[in-house]
């Protein structure tokens, strides 16, 4: 794989812990390539639950799942998602990420930035994109993995990805394995952060 492709990276580092039946979240859906990974990841015995503000993003992910043989599920209920295993797909802001998820989650991806080919006015933003992330935080079981990407290239990514930052290499190592991957030669290049809960 080219070295520098980070959103390949960020998949491998998730696939490592994760395990059949587990529960993994993608906070920003897009065109599903992430929740994929993901379910594809935890199996046909787990969940995923995927956020988008987009109507538009959250059918794209749709049709990926079910082009592999996926049953999504639009969850449109105002409540927790169930046991029962699948893969969830809800339309709003990640920030209610604790009101629809549990605690044991195994991994939390986020890749941030605007839809590919969509509208660019539509990005993630600092505010939102942090506090989501604190949530992911607190949800993640011993072992358990977050990836975000970041795409410092386009309006306010930059500071975004500075409070991404500040964030995860905030987190105490007594209890965090935090790592960062830069492209080192090629400064508005997407980087990533992965944070560990310790065993
Ligand atoms: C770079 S794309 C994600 C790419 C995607 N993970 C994939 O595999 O194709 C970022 C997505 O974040 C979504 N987004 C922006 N703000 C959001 C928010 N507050 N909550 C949830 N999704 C958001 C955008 O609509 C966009 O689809």
């Amino acid at each position: 794989m080219p070295l520098t492709r980070i959103v390949s990276w960020s998949h491998t580092l998730l696939q490592e812990v994760l395990r059949p039946g587990d529960l993994a979240v993608d906070l920003t859906a897009g065109k599903g390539r992430d929740t994929l990974m993901l379910a594809d990841a935890v199996g046909v015995d787990g969940r995923v639950v995927a956020f988008d503000i987009q109507a538009k993003a959250l059918d794209q992910t749709a049709e990926r799942l079910s082009s592999s043989g996926r049953e999504p599920v639009f969850w449109l209920e105002d409540q927790a998602i169930p046991k029962l295993p699948g893969c969830y797909l809800i339309q709003g802001c990640h920030t209610d990420l604790k009101k629809f998820v549990g605690p044991e989650l195994r991994a939390v991806v986020a890749n941030l930035g605007y839809l590919p080919g969509g509208d660019p006015e539509q990005t993630t933003c600092l505010s939102t994109t942090v506090e989501a992330l604190r949530q992911g935080l607190q949800l993640l079981c011993k072992g358990g993995r977050m990836a975000v990407t970041v795409y410092p290239g386009h309006s306010g990514g930059a500071e975004e990805g500075a409070a991404v930052t500040e964030l995860l290499s905030g987190l105490p190592s007594d209890a965090w394995q935090v790592l960062h991957m830069v492209v080192a030669n090629h400064s508005v290049a997407p980087y990533l952060l992965v944070a560990e809960k310790k065993q």
